[in-house]
């Protein structure tokens, strides 16, 4: 079977294909924008919502497909139109796709836990709360999560939703999240480098680790449809922590010199955007499913640590 990994060149694509490599895939397909290369996969270069790579992918049998190329949250506040283009049109051009190719493929595509925002994002949140996103990222990916649904209703796919939390510690240069910080806060310090963190240390955030992530994203391809039922998106376990805890688990793996990297410096525009996402997750659903979930802070850290020195 083919596999395809839409933006598979980024942070989490690179960590999932890890995970699917030696399962004995015939291929792993690449498609991203960037100039990527990606060790044991064909790569093709170029822009998932607008030119038409996947007929000819599609075209020979059923693929499993994990559309995770997207405008991702500061990148879409800051640009409506390319967000909605990307991010809808995006997943608009591969369903079609999908369902002009005369096969049945299954689709797993990458969410978020700010589909979820203002009133309901202070309380608990799960996988049966009204979606009411505060941004226009969160908006994009709710629409994608009922396209799949519709999607798999109509028998067009076989589709699935991975609602993630906010993944740390991303490698590497951050990306246009609002929640970089997050990755950033242990990244920088642990490699000797100052970092800021721009809101305040009682703020609440729901996070993974990416390894964890990236291995529920492989299992949620593999689950039997049977038990999602209509609605095929499960928010994936994550862990509510306050600024302050990460800090503190920052001292603990890296020592006083790390943390001591670190200045609070408040920036509004991403403290709103932060402020609105959910502080606290029911990941029951997914647990009962029998998703991994991460033990605490401190092994997500020192999971970045290994991966860094492997
Ligand atoms: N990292 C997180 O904390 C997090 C949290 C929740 C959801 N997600 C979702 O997970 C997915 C992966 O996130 P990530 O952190 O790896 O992001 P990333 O920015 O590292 O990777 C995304 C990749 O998609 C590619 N891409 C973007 N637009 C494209 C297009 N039109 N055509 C082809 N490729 C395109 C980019 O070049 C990039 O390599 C995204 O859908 C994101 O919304 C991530």
């Amino acid at each position: 079977m083919r596999v395809i990994v839409t933006g598979g060149g980024g942070f989490l694509g690179r960590l999932l294909i890890e995970e699917l490599q030696g399962e004995g895939f015939d291929e792993i397909v690449v498609i991203d924008i960037g100039d990527v290369e990606v060790a044991g996969c064909t790569v093709i270069q170029g822009d998932i919502a607008h030119e038409d790579i996947l007929p000819e992918l599609l075209a020979d049998d059923s693929c499993t497909i994990f559309h995770l190329a997207s405008v991702v949250s500061a990148g879409a506040e800051a640009d409506w139109e390319h967000a909605i283009d990307q991010n809808i049109g995006g997943m608009l051009k591969l369903l079609e796709a999908c369902r002009q190719s005369g096969h049945y493929h299954r689709v797993i595509f990458t969410s978020t836990l700010a589909v979820f925002g203002g009133a309901a994002a202070g309380g608990l949140v799960g996988d049966l709360v009204k979606q009411t996103p505060s941004g226009t990222y969160g908006t994009t990916k709710a629409v994608g999560e009922l396209l799949i649904n519709d999607a798999t209703r109509k028998g067009h796919i076989d589709g699935r939703t991975a609602r993630l939390p906010t993944v740390i510690v991303r490698p590497g240069a951050p990306n246009a999240a609002a929640s970089g910080f997050a990755s950033g806060m242990f990244r920088e310090p642990l490699a000797g480098l100052p970092s800021i963190v721009p809101v305040g240390e009682e703020t609440v955030m729901v996070v993974g680790s990416a390894q964890n992530t990236a291995r529920c994203i492989r299992l949620l391809a593999d689950l039997d449809g049977e038990k999602l039922g209509l609605d095929r998106a499960v928010g994936i376990p994550g862990l509510s922590a306050t600024v302050a805890e990460m800090l503190a688990a920052l001292e603990t793996v890296g020592g006083e010199e790390a943390r001591a990297l670190i200045s609070m410096e408040y920036d509004l525009a991403t403290d709103q955007l932060v402020q609105s996402w959910p502080a606290i997750l029911d990941d029951q659903r997914a647990r009962d499913l029998g998703f991994p979930a991460d033990a605490d802070l401190e092994s997500m850290i020192r999971s970045y640590v290994e991966m860094i020195n492997r």
